[in-house]
């Protein structure tokens, strides 16, 4: 089935408008890796400076919203201030995840979230979240709140368009993989003895360093990922708004949990729109786990 077909039976009109928009544009974001990113030179006969990927996918992608009619605002981890628009729904994005791991071809991707509520606001006003794999394919994964479901982009006659590849997409019930980011040395201590645990219980480590390719190999093979909170960085790395709540949200649409080491990452009320915190996804019993651990060390 196609996107488009799949949106009209399955998505509310305002994010079925937003989803299509996200998916052409990522398909241009796509194209445009190897001459953004500075590997190929790019022929350009205007003379216009080129900017850095980054930077023009965030100009694509809030481009792309702010044309639908449907974004009230888009913000970015790539702009201090959301960009105001006409619509209903709050965007809030990080336009290209792990995007420093273009050079080695390793997965990269974008995240996205649709808030119910002016930003910055807690992941409980999620009425939807996507994410795109920039990887051995390029995916699409999203949840509108029924499920969590998988298209994948083919060629479709001259040009390009998504194809359904799964839907009602679960964490396998047995874990088998688990990444953490940052640096061994700087974990606090339960995370560190918690890591420990699961090489001894026969997972296996497998990190990309790019949070959207070691989130999706989590919710296809079951298991945990974290950046966790770092000695002299409690409040982690990730940001709640742009990228751990909207994932949260998937997770918990695909039967897992997420937790900041505390509670639930949906709960977070960030003030302010960068707010980082430590993040634990994944199967369930794995995170409560981790949480447990961190909790009983602090009382
Ligand atoms: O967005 C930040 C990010 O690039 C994530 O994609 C990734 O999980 C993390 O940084 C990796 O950080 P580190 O290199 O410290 O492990
Ligand atoms: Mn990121």
């Amino acid at each position: 089935m196609k996107l488009d077909e799949f949106l009209r039976l399955n998505a509310p009109e305002d994010l079925a408008g937003l989803t299509a928009a996200i998916a052409m544009a990522s398909l241009t974001v796509w194209e445009s890796i190897p001459f953004k990113s500075g590997l190929l030179s790019e022929v350009n006969p205007s003379g216009e400076t080129q900017k850095a990927i980054d930077v023009y996918s965030n100009d694509a992608f809030v481009e792309a919203l702010t044309g639908t009619g449907l974004a009230s605002e888009v913000a970015s981890e790539e702009m201090a201030e959301p960009v105001e628009a006409k619509g209903g729904v709050s965007v809030a994005m990080d336009p290209l995840d792990g995007s420093s791991n273009v050079d080695t071809n390793n997965p990269i991707g974008s995240i996205f979230g649709f808030y119910s509520k002016k930003l910055p606001t807690a992941g409980k006003n999620l009425t939807g979240a996507l994410y795109v794999t920039y990887g051995s394919m390029v995916t699409l994964t999203f949840s509108f709140g029924k499920g969590v479901h998988r298209f994948v982009a083919v060629r479709d006659g001259g040009s390009m368009g998504f194809e359904l590849l799964g839907v009602n997409l679960k964490l396998p019930a047995k874990p088998e993989v688990y990444g953490f980011g940052g640096a061994r040395k700087d974990w606090i201590p339960p995370v560190a003895r918690f890591w420990h645990s699961l090489e001894e219980r026969g997972l296996r480590n497998r990190y990309c360093g790019t949070f959207v390719g070691d989130y999706n190999q989590v919710l296809t093979r079951g298991g945990i990922f974290s950046y966790p909170a770092l000695v002299n960085r409690p409040r982690g790395k990730l940001r709640v708004l742009y990228e751990s709540a909207p994932m949260a949200y998937i997770n918990q649409q695909a039967g897992g949990y997420a937790s900041d080491g505390e509670g639930n990452i949906l709960d977070i009320a960030p003030t302010e729109l960068a707010e980082t915190s430590p993040l634990y996804i994944g199967s369930e019993p794995l995170v409560r786990e981790v949480e447990g651990d961190i909790l009983s060390e602090k009382s």
